[in-house]
């Protein structure tokens, strides 16, 4: 059985990669605050064990509880390996920095970087022990290293996450065992944050106008063809430890 915690898997990305990973010989461990039924029936149908474990990653010191009751879920005597995706995550705020609401960029920089920090951090300490392939694919985006006019913390914390999953990979390299990290960037993904994305002021983001051409275009990427294109790295030799990546030319 090879054991999947995916964050963020109720809707958009997130459960287009879930969605990839249903098979009956898979566990996939979903944590978000709300649940999606449409996984939920396709699991039940395909004979996948599927949990979700509804939780708000803004709440930072739970995590490290929360990751011990996802890791109970892990059988020993049946696990062949243990998979890491950091998905979930928010655009807002979307706003100049001299105009930025402290409270709403305390919750971006839990939810998008503090929380794949802790999560990683505890993956790695209770799979320690695991003598199985074990990775943490993270969702990072092309604003990690491009900076965006209104959308600071976004790129703050991607590049924050990319430069978190680089130091683990120094640390893991010399583990008999060691915990293998990428993160990549997936391309611009027909979901709710494009919706968001569309609905700011322009004065917030200047470069909305680009990405309402984009949707009426019809060239957002669904989230079911991103999911199986990520869902399978995650399970291939393309999966290159240490490494980041952007597939936005990949479909
Ligand atoms: N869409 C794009 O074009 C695009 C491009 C590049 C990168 N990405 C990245 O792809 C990932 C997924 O984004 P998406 O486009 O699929 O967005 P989305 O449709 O808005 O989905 C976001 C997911 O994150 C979860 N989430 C958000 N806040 C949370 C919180 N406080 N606690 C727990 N879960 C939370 C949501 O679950 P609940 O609401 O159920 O909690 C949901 O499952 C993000 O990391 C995003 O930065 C997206």
């Amino acid at each position: 059985m090879k054991y999947f915690i995916i964050t963020g898997a109720s809707k958009g990305l997130g459960e287009g990669i879930a969605l990839e990973l249903i098979k009956e010989e898979h566990h996939l461990l979903c944590i978000s605050r709300t649940e999606s039924d449409q996984l939920k029936k396709i699991a039940a149908a395909k004979n996948c064990p599927l949990d979700f474990f509804l939780f708000d990653l803004a709440f930072s010191h739970d995590i490290p509880d929360l990751m011990q009751r996802v890791f109970d879920s892990i059988h020993p005597e049946e696990n062949s390996g243990v998979y890491l995706v950091n998905n979930a995550g928010l655009i807002q705020p979307v706003s100049r920095v001299e105009d930025m609401d402290a409270d709403a960029v305390d919750v971006h920089m839990r939810v998008n970087l503090l929380a794949p920090m802790l999560i990683s951090s505890a993956f790695i300490r209770l799979s320690r022990h695991m003598q199985v392939p074990k990775r943490i694919l993270n969702i990072s985006s092309g604003a990690a290293q491009n900076p965006y006019y209104g959308w600071s913390c976004y790129c703050t914390g991607k590049a924050g996450m990319e430069m978190f999953g680089l130091c683990i990979s120094e640390e893991q390299k010399n583990e008999a065992y060691p915990v293998e990290t990428m993160s990549v960037a997936p391309g611009i993904i027909d979901t709710e944050m494009q919706t968001t994305i569309r609905g700011t002021d322009d004065r917030d983001f200047i470069h909305k106008q680009k990405f309402v051409e984009l949707k009426e275009s019809g060239q957002l990427v669904p989230p079911a063809l991103a999911g199986k294109k990520l869902a399978s790295l995650l399970l291939s030799d393309g999966f290159r430890d240490g490494e980041i990546t952007d597939i936005r030319d990949s479909y």
